[in-house]
């Protein structure tokens, strides 16, 4: 283990795992247990439950399952170590250094290179201030920042030369290595250290806690490549990093605001749209949409008009709808981004734009109605069988009937045919969708299990995390050395060592040892078949089980045994100690 189980321990207790996954799903209480939408498979009705007295999850439909770490694992697509970072960083918990080399060292890494940024940000900024950032800050001017916004967001300039900020650091101690790693410097075809970022206004990249991880650097004049941006590093990673957020989440509005540049940000911001981010050129990934759903109710995506931009609008919106984030488009005038709009036009004016934008179903339908014209019939048929395409898929179903009959109106057909054409289309999906959902269909991250002990075993623990205060009861009629299927017997040591230390162990501080094909098969088991209110009970039962389970092995052992047999008088006896067990076999059998 990275950190002592006691570290572990306090990062679960201190992150409720309802508070945790309501983060990113909305969860319905139901009982004494939440359901929601799976953000594992795609799903229309939840299964997805949260039990807030086991502090675990499971999907009924996909068999994941686990703590909360598990969880963040799997939504944030982190290992353990960085999982539990996280949900640390969320309690306010600082970590000790973890016990493992390797990690320590990572830690270390990504200190110094957030160090290293930061100098390389007020280096930037000190060379805009002086006299040879003249140009850069006329230019910045010219294009309407403040000294104040500059200065909020950090802005700078990297020096000109091939190396003069690599050398500065270089002269400063800093090793080639970490100059690497960061991103700031890159090695030469000749082999020689120089700059990432020459002549450039810089654009630090702030996350959450306003470290700096990267940064963007723009050209001043019309050459190529316009942005140059740092590189994935230890600290940076670009497909979960929203530039702005840092200042957007504090902004009063419940409204995230997507755009797609570094300036459109700033020009925002120092408008007074401070909930405006952007995810910076590349497309928005499922990550940053979680992420935004974490601190808006609302997600406006506002990208260039082009067709580029509608292609990168349309996945945006289905991400950000997966993500159960409810989002709208803002429709920009042909050739302009938010920046040269709210300069052109002013903040009140962009507001209304905000408060105009189009619902996901709005903006499809739209979409479709620029593609095919209703000039001729041949195009007014596709352009409504798409429509027919949309609202089929489309939940609501009072929309569906609104939007449908104003379509129909508009383009002189029966509301009658429209909606006949819809329900065709969804019951042809609702088919398709229940071939798809077959038992067994889900099942391909199930741990291997022995057939026979395999689920009886696991359920014992299951139930033994259930009820401690049993331990001395199971363990000395189940030892370890009883468990039959390899994994549960893993599972058991870690369990039996915990009680042995008189500790008490829940089942979601057992799933933080296992892998995870394992914890998912242990909280579906205690999601299905180790729920009922007596515990007791129900182990009792699977021990008798098991018992039988075993006679029956030796039973079969015996039969052997008398086949092999000469010596009469040895068979006999062996032929007793068959019927005796067999006699126990029944009597256990009618106990269950
Ligand atoms: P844009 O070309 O729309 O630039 O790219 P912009 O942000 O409006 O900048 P100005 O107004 O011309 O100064 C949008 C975003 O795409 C990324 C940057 O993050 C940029 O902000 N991009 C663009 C790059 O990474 N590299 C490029 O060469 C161009
Ligand atoms: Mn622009």
């Amino acid at each position: 283990m990275l950190y002592p189980e006691e570290v572990i321990e306090e990062v679960r207790l201190r992150n409720d795992i309802v508070d945790v996954i309501s983060s990113y799903i909305k969860l319905e209480r139901k009982g004494k247990t939440y359901f929601g939408l799976c953000p594992f498979h795609s799903e229309k009705t939840p299964s997805f439950s949260v039990e807030p007295v086991k502090q675990f999850f499971y999907c009924f439909g996909c068999n994941k399952g686990g703590s909360v770490i598990q969880f963040i694992m799997d939504i944030e697509n982190l290992e353990f170590p960085d999982a539990l970072r996280f949900l640390a960083d969320r309690a306010g918990i600082t970590l000790p250094e973890p016990e493992e080399p390797k990690e320590r060292e990572n830690a270390r890494q990504r200190k110094k290179i957030l160090e290293l940024n930061r100098q390389a940000a007020r280096y930037f900024f000190s060379l805009l201030a002086g006299s040879s950032g003249l140009r850069a800050l006329e230019y910045l001017k010219k294009r309407g920042l403040s000294d104040r916004i500059i200065r909020r967001f950090g802005l700078g300039l990297s020096p000109g030369g091939w190396s003069e900020l690599t050398d500065y650091f270089i002269n400063n101690g800093v090793s080639p290595e970490l100059l690497i790693a960061s991103g700031l410097s890159i090695k030469s075809a000749k082999g020689n250290l120089v700059d990432r970022f020459r002549n450039r206004i810089m654009f630090p990249i702030f996350d959450i806690r306003g470290d700096i991880i990267g940064f963007g650097g723009r050209v001043i004049d019309n050459s190529q490549p316009k942005y140059m941006n740092s590189p994935d590093t230890p600290v940076y990673n670009k497909s979960r990093e929203l530039y702005g957020l840092n200042f957007a989440r504090r902004s009063k509005s419940s409204k995230l605001l997507i755009v797609e540049g570094y300036m459109d940000v700033i020009s925002l911001h120092q408008a007074g749209i401070d909930f405006a981010v952007a995810s910076l050129g590349t497309s928005l990934t499922q990550m940053q949409a979680w992420i935004l759903k974490k601190y808006a109710d609302q997600v406006i995506i506002s990208y260039d008009a082009d067709a580029a931009g509608q292609a990168a609008t349309l996945r945006g919106l289905e991400i950000l709808e997966k993500a159960g984030c409810q989002p709208k488009v803002l429709i920009m005038p042909e050739n302009m981004d938010p920046d040269d709009y709210v300069r052109k036009n002013g903040p009140e004016k962009f507001k209304k734009l905000i408060e105009g934008a189009l619902s996901l179903l709005d903006y499809k339908i739209r979409v479709q109605k620029e593609v095919h014209s209703s000039d001729t019939i041949e195009d007014k048929l596709k352009l409504l069988n798409n429509i027919a395409d949309i609202l089929a898929t489309h939940e609501n179903s009072i929309e569906r009937e609104l939007y449908a009959k104003n379509y129909a109106e508009q383009y002189g057909i029966s509301l009658e045919s429209l909606r006949s054409e819809i329900l065709k289309r969804m019951r042809r999906k609702q088919m398709s969708q229940q071939r798809r959902i077959t038992p067994g269909s889900y099942v391909s991250h199930l741990p291997q299990i022995d057939n026979r002990y395999g689920e009886l075993e696991y359920m014992l623990l299951v139930l033994l995390c259930n009820e401690n205060r049993l331990y001395q009861v199971v363990s000395s009629k189940y030892g370890l050395e009883s468990f039959k299927d390899r994994g549960a017997r893993k599972a058991a040591e870690r369990l039996y060592e915990r009680l042995e230390k008189n500790k008490s162990c829940i089942l979601a501080e057992l799933l933080n040892d296992l892998d995870t094909s394992i914890s998912s098969y242990l909280t579906q088991l205690a999601a299905t078949k180790c729920n009922a209110e007596d515990n007791e009970r129900a182990i009792k039962d699977v021990l008798t089980k098991l018992e039988i389970l075993h006679l029956e092995d030796l039973q079969k052992e015996t039969i052997e045994k008398i086949k092999n047999e000469r010596d009469g008088i040895k068979r006999q006896e062996l032929g007793l100690e068959f019927r005796k067990r067999a006699e126990r076999i029944i009597e256990l059998k009618e106990k269950t």
